[in-house]
C-alpha cells in the first residue's frame, strides 16, 4: 500500500522524508519519489521505479534543497510500475505537485473531460488527473489553491489520502483524506505528515489523526487548520502518542499475518469497489465488458495456480460451474505446464496469483498462450509479470501481502471469482434475476460479517493453548466447504509445522479414518448448508474414535454444539460466500497455534512469499 510523508519547518525537508519513505517501506511498494521547493522557489520532483535506495541514487547529483517537501512510495494501481506513473505528479504548468493514496474511481471520465479541455497528460495514474483537475478549477475560476482542492474533490469519487505543494505559495502543504488515513505531526515551528504515525514519532509525540472528509492546511507559523470541503472547520483534537516503531509499522499488531486477517474486511471493500454496486444492485467487472464475446464462448474454463491461489481456484471451479453452467477445470500450475495439455482457442485459461510472479503459474500461462487459449489474470500485485503476460484480467486490489502465508490475499481471490461468475452469469442469461440479486446484496453484507467473525479471535486464541502440542491434524469440509479445508490444513502445516492434512469430508472413511483416535484433532467445517446432516455423520464417526473434534458451525447450530468438543459460531451466509467467513477461524486458529508454540509466523522456515523459481 502506498506511503505518504510530508514535512514543513525549518530543517532540510529531503532528510526527514527519505527516512520516512524507509520507514514506510514495510508497506510495500513498487516505485518512490519527492518533490520539494528550494529557496528560490522552483519545485523540483524526483522519482524512480523501485526502491528507496534507488531514488537516493538517483538525486546524487541534483539539487535537494529545501524546508517543504513531500514524498511517496507507490503501489500501482492504475498504470504499471514506472517512473512515470510514480509521484509526485506535477500539474500541467509544473506549478503544483501531488502525491495521492487511494483510487479514484472516476478518473477516466473526468481525465477525458479534462483532455478535451485541452490538458495534456504525463502518466497513466488516476492521480495525475486529481492535480490537474485541481490546477484547472485554480486557473478558469481564479481561486486560491485550498478552495480549488474542495471544489475538485466535489468532483471526485472514490478514496484518497492527498499532500499538495504549490510552488507560488512555497510555505504551505494542504493534504486531504477520505477512506484512507493521513496523519499530522505538530513540532515546534513545523509540520510533518504521514499515512501512519512512522514517519512521524521520532520528531514529535503530537499528533492529529485527520477524520474521513478533513482538509489540513500546514502553514509555516501558523496553527494547523483543518476544514472540510464545504469549508466548515473541523475540530479534531491533538493527540500524545505513546508507541514504539515496530508496533506501528505492524499497525499495532504483532505480526504482519494477523494485521492482514484483521484487514480482510476493509481490502473485500477495496476489492468490491466501483465493481458491486449496492444501489443498482448488481456486478460490473471491465474485463467481462471488454472481452464479453471471449469469455461468453468460451467452451471451458481452466484455472491454474499454485497453493493457496491454488484453493481460491477450486472455490472459483463450484462458483463459476454453478452460476455460469461452464465446464472448469483447476490445474496445479507446475503439473499442468509440464503436461502437453488439450487446450484450444475455445478455452479461457484463468491464472490466479497474489505476487504474479509465481515461476510456474507464469509458465502455464505463456504455454497456454501458445496454444491459443485466451489468458484471464487474476492477480494482486500490480504490473507483476502475469497481469502482464494475459489477455485480460482483474486486480484483487487487497494491498501488498508482507506476511509468507497468504490470507487476505485468498479472499479477495475468491470475491474475485465470484464477481466473475456473478457478471458473466448475468450477462449469458444462465442465472435467474432472483438468485443473481440475492447473492450480490449478500457480497456487500460480506465485509460487515467477516468483522462479525474477527470477534471471535480471543475465543480462538485460547482454544488454540489446548492444540499447540498435536503432532497431526485433520481438516474436513464438503463442497464449498472442502478447499477452505484444504486452506486451513496449509496455514497450519505451513507456520507451526504441524502435520495438518485437509480431506473432503465423506473421503475420511476410505482411508484417513484409521488414523483417528485421541491424539488426532479434526477440525470440521460444519456449516448449516446443503451436505449439513452428512457432516453430521461424519462428526459423530470421528467422535466415536474419540478425536477432539473443532466445528465452525453457523450461529444458532444446536446439534453439532452437543456432539463437537469446540464450537465456533459464524454468522449465516449463502453456501457460496461461505468461504469467504469460514477461511478466517481456520487463519486464526494457525496464527494462535504457531505463536504458543513459538514460531516465526512471518517468515516460517522454507517458505519464500513469492516463488519465482521451480
Ligand atoms: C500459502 C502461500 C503459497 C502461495 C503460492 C502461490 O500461504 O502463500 O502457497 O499461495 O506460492 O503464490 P502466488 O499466489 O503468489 O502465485
Amino acid at each position: 500500500m502506498c506511503g505518504i510523508v510530508g514535512y514543513i519547518g525549518k530543517k532540510g525537508a529531503y532528510n526527514i522524508l527519505i527516512k520516512g519513505l524507509k520507514r514506510l517501506e514495510y508497506r510495500g511498494y513498487d516505485s518512490a519519489g519527492v518533490a520539494m521547493i528550494n529557496s528560490n522557489g522552483a519545485l523540483n520532483v524526483y522519482k524512480t521505479k523501485g526502491k528507496v535506495c534507488e531514488l537516493e541514487n538517483y538525486v546524487k547529483d541534483k539539487d535537494i534543497t529545501g524546508n517543504i517537501g513531500i514524498a511517496h512510495t507507490r503501489w500501482a494501481t492504475h498504470g504499471e510500475p514506472s517512473s512515470q506513473n510514480a509521484h509526485p505528479h506535477y500539474s500541467e504548468s509544473r506549478n503544483l505537485a501531488i502525491i495521492h493514496n487511494g483510487i479514484i474511481e472516476n478518473y477516466a471520465d473526468l481525465k477525458k473531460k479534462l483532455q478535451e479541455k485541452g490538458v495534456h497528460f504525463r502518466s497513466d495514474t488516476d492521480t495525475e488527473v486529481l492535480v490537474q483537475l485541481i490546477e484547472y478549477i485554480q486557473l478558469q475560476k481564479k481561486l486560491d489553491l485550498l478552495t480549488a482542492v474542495q471544489y475538485a474533490l466535489r468532483e471526485v469519487i472514490g478514496a484518497y489520502a492527498i499532500a499538495l505543494l504549490d510552488k507560488t505559495n512555497p510555505n504551505q502543504i494542504i493534504a486531504a483524506r477520505k477512506q484512507s488515513p493521513l496523519v499530522v505531526g505538530i513540532g515546534k515551528d513545523e509540520f510533518f505528515l504521514g499515512s501512519d504515525a512512522s514517519p512521524i514519532v521520532e520528531y514529535t509525540d503530537k499528533v492529529v489523526y485527520l477524520e474521513d472528509g478533513a482538509i489540513a492546511v500546514m502553514r509555516l507559523g501558523e496553527e494547523l487548520k483543518i476544514v472540510n470541503i464545504l469549508n466548515h472547520k473541523m475540530d479534531t483534537p491533538v493527540q500524545t502518542i505513546d508507541i514504539n516503531l515496530g508496533q506501528i509499522e505492524k499497525g499495532g499488531f504483532p505480526h504482519f499475518m494477523l494485521k492482514e486477517i484483521f484487514e480482510q474486511p476493509e481490502c473485500i471493500t477495496n476489492c468490491m469497489r466501483g465493481r458491486v454496486n449496492t444501489s443498482a444492485n448488481n456486478v460490473t467487472l471491465s474485463a467481462v465488458i471488454d472481452y464479453k464475446k471471449q469469455l461468453v464462448n468460451a467452451k471451458r474454463f481452466i484455472i491454474v495456480a499454485c497453493g493457496t491461489s491454488w484453493h481460491a481456484g477450486l472455490i472459483g471451479k463450484q462458483i463459476l460451474e454453478s452460476l455460469c453452467r461452464k465446464p472448469v477445470d483447476v490445474e496445479y500450475a507446475s503439473e499442468f505446464r509440464y503436461r502437453n495439455p488439450v487446450l484450444t482457442k475455445d478455452d479461457v485459461v484463468i491464472a490466479i496469483s497474489q505476487s504474479g510472479e509465481t515461476a510456474d503459474t507464469l509458465a502455464a500461462v505463456n504455454m497456454a498462450k501458445e496454444k491459443g487459449a485466451f489468458i484471464y489474470g487474476i492477480c494482486n500485485a500490480i504490473g507483476s509479470s502475469i497481469p502482464r503476460s494475459t489477455d485480460t484480467g482483474s486486480y484483487i486490489h487487497v494491498g501488498p501481502e508482507i506476511g509468507v502465508a497468504s490470507t487476505k490475499a485468498f479472499t479477495g481471490q475468491v470475491t474475485v471469482l465470484t464477481m466473475l461468475a456473478l457478471a458473466l452469469a448475468n450477462v449469458m442469461g444462465t442465472i435467474e434475476e432472483k438468485k443473481y440479486l440475492e447473492i450480490v446484496k449478500e457480497l456487500s453484507l460480506i465485509p460487515d460479517k467477516m468483522k462479525e467473525v474477527l470477534n471471535l479471535n480471543d475465543k480462538i486464541e485460547s482454544l488454540s493453548r489446548a492444540f499447540t502440542y498435536a503432532h497431526n491434524f485433520l481438516y474436513l469440509g464438503r463442497g464449498f466447504s472442502y478447499p477452505v479445508a484444504l486452506e486451513g490444513a496449509l496455514k497450519l502445516k505451513e507456520i507451526s509445522y504441524i502435520h495438518a492434512e485437509g480431506y473432503p469430508a465423506a473421503e475420511m472413511k476410505h482411508g484417513p479414518i484409521a488414523l483417528i483416535d485421541s491424539d488426532m484433532p479434526v477440525v470440521v467445517v460444519a456449516t448449516h448448508n446443503a451436505l449439513y446432516e452428512k457432516v453430521i455423520s461424519n462428526i459423530q464417526e470421528i467422535k466415536a474414535r474419540n478425536a477432539r473434534v473443532i466445528a465452525l458451525v453457523t450461529k444458532g447450530d444446536k446439534t453439532i454444539s452437543k456432539i463437537a468438543d469446540q464450537v465456533i459460531e459464524l454468522p449465516a451466509t449463502i453456501e457460496c460466500l461461505e468461504p469467504l467467513l469460514s477461511t478466517i477461524p481456520l487463519q486464526l486458529l494457525a496464527y494462535h497455534i504457531a505463536v504458543c508454540k513459538g514460531k516465526n509466523v512471518d517468515q516460517p522456515r522454507n517458505l519464500a512469499k513469492s516463488v519465482t523459481v521451480e
